[in-house]
């Protein structure tokens, strides 16, 4: 059943998009009101395989979770995190290494509602409000320290966040957080594009356009340039579902994907 609004969470707006029920009505989940609904038919009525991009993306999130562990990182730190569906980073580390240790970071209200409903306090996991373009606030935060050590490797995953970000917010993000990791650290980047769709792209950005904040599309030169400073790891910037695939097959062309080395 979806959502009505009158049983919205107390101090949600229902009358702006959000891009994280956006991208809930993309994944098919319930968290989502009528105008994200209205607003990803945009997206859907000029690019219908939109929704596709967006569970390879999160396939991509997996693969590059399982990297990670498989590189020896058991620490995760998942900025634009967005409501919780299936093969959360929490599922997807632990379910190799039991006490592999995430902090879910999100500026949305509403994931932090549905996020502390279904993660109970752990040891563990840690959810926290915070805006992705402030990483001081991030790192500072003391539950954040509490968590992580960063005297040894962390995954930073930025996935399908970075292009709700300003170029200089963008690399201000990266930059902190690249600062603040140890070598051997990952960085995990998918990210928005029109490159791949020249003719619908523009239409398919409109469906942000009266949302709580706007996409920035980027080429592929751009997303490769925010991974200054990193060791951008084979296969480099590809389509998401190119990147290291379990499967060869043919997928969509709306986002790029990359994973780095501190
Ligand atoms: C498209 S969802 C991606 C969710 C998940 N990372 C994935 O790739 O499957 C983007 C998420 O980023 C969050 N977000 C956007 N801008 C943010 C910011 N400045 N700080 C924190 N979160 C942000 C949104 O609220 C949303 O939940």
């Amino acid at each position: 059943m979806e959502r009505n609004e009158e049983y919205a969470p107390p101090g949600i707006d229902v009358g702006t998009p959000s891009p994280a029920r956006i991208y809930d009505v993309f994944l098919g989940g319930k968290d989502n009101f009528a105008v994200d609904r209205e607003a990803a038919k945009v997206a859907t009525d000029a690019g219908p395989d939109v929704p596709r991009a967006a569970r390879e993306n999160r396939a991509f999130l997996g693969r590059a979770v399982r990297f990670a562990v498989e590189s020896g990182i058991t620490q995760f730190i998942d900025l634009g995190t967005g409501l919780p569906t299936q093969g959360n980073v929490h599922e997807a580390a632990q379910a190799l290494v039991p006490d592999a240790r995430v902090v879910y970071v999100d500026n949305d209200p509403i994931v932090l509602v549905h996020a502390r409903a279904l993660l109970p306090p752990s040891d563990t996991t840690v959810v926290i409000q915070a805006d992705a373009r402030k990483p001081a606030e991030i790192l500072g935060n003391p539950r954040v320290r509490a968590l992580i050590d960063f005297d040894r490797p962390v995954a930073v995953l930025m996935l399908a966040i970075l292009h709700f970000a300003e170029d200089e917010e963008a690399r201000n993000t990266i930059a902190a957080f690249r600062d603040a990791i140890v070598p051997g650290s990952l960085l995990a980047v998918s990210h928005s594009t029109v490159e791949g769709h020249p003719e619908s792209g523009g239409e398919v950005v409109k469906a942000w356009r009266n949302a709580t904040v706007q996409i920035h599309s980027r080429t592929r030169d751009e997303v490769t340039a925010l991974f200054e400073g990193f060791d951008l790891l084979e296969p480099g910037v590809v389509w998401v579902p190119e990147w290291r695939p379990d499967q060869p097959g043919e997928g969509t062309r709306w986002m790029y994907a990359g994973v780095a080395r501190r």
